[in-house]
């Protein structure tokens, strides 16, 4: 039986990642453009989400008493800037190849900085509305956090063929995922903690990350300049592409959420930190970074 040993006490750090998109194919799962979009759809929420949690958890800033978890929610504001900006630079890239997603990104902006934004208000409401906006974050987080668990041990990519820098930018996002797992979550039961609001939550998380991967997917299909709309988009490819590996698995993903409905839920039980530490030490792009 192998022992994980789990690091205590991490200090959560930026990493300047840089990537070159020069090179790699718009379908980067060789022949595969239904699996490769379906994890594409990630690089048009990631920007615009990931730049609202970065507003919300400065929100929040002041309202914390506790210095441990304000360093924590520091590197974790840190982490997610980077990542935005470097899901930013594939989207750039889509565009020189003829896939123009503005139209989309509009949708996306719209749900982040309109529905889900500052709405002007002061006292309980602004207290009320930032907790509520924290509980969506930690579900969201959740799932971030599985995914980025899913990515790191997704050998069917490797073995498909998938495009090596592609994988770095995912793996290395993941991994930095599962490293700050819990910190989202810490915030919400250091501010609130109901039970309710986090069911509350899980529940329009999942109704909001369905309606837009499956808009985002349908979206791509059409949009692929390579495909001319020959194939139809939608959740549904997820029969194949998930029991096959190029996609998670909707089991492995609907287990996590029981987990998450639980009272006893902790972020820690999903994902390893070692192994995500192991794989940002390897990691061409983070090894880059140090130097
Ligand atoms: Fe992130
Ligand atoms: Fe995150």
């Amino acid at each position: 039986m192998t022992v994980r040993l789990e690091p205590e006490h991490l200090v959560l750090q930026a990493r300047d990642v840089r990537f070159d998109w020069a090179d790699v194919p718009l379908h980067w799962i060789p022949g595969d453009p239904v699996a490769t979009h379906l994890i594409n759809v990630l690089h048009m929420l990631l920007p615009a989400g990931e730049e609202w949690f970065v507003r919300v958890f400065k929100e929040a800033l002041p309202r914390i008493r506790d210095e441990r978890l304000r360093e924590d929610v520091l590197g974790f504001i840190g982490q997610e800037a980077v990542h935005a900006s470097s899901h930013d630079g594939v989207l750039d890239h889509f565009q020189e190849q003829g896939l123009d997603v503005r139209p989309f990104l509009r949708q996306v902006e719209f749900v982040f900085e309109d529905l889900l934004g500052d709405r002007g208000a002061t006292g309980d409401r602004a207290r009320a509305w930032l907790v509520e906006r924290i509980s969506i974050i930690a579900a969201i987080e959740h799932f971030t956090g599985v995914l980025g668990d899913w990515i790191l041990n997704a050998d069917a990519l490797d073995a498909a063929g998938a495009d090596p820098t592609m994988l770095d930018l995912l793996r290395w996002h993941g991994a930095e995922e599962v490293e700050h797992r819990h910190v989202a979550h810490d915030l919400f039961m250091h501010l609130d903690g109901s039970y309710a609001a986090r069911l509350r939550a899980m529940a329009q998380t999942i109704t909001m990350l369905t309606l837009l991967w499956s808009r985002g997917h349908r979206f791509l299909m059409a949009r692929d300049p390579l495909l001319n709309g020959r194939v139809r988009g939608g959740l549904h490819h997820l029969r194949r592409t998930g029991p096959a590996g190029l996609t998670p698995d909707r089991r492995m993903v609907g287990a996590s959420i029981v987990r998450y409905l639980k009272r006893s839920y902790s972020p820690l039980g999903e994902g390893s930190t070692s192994q995500a530490l192991a794989y940002l030490a390897a990691s061409p792009a983070a090894r880059a970074a140090r130097r």
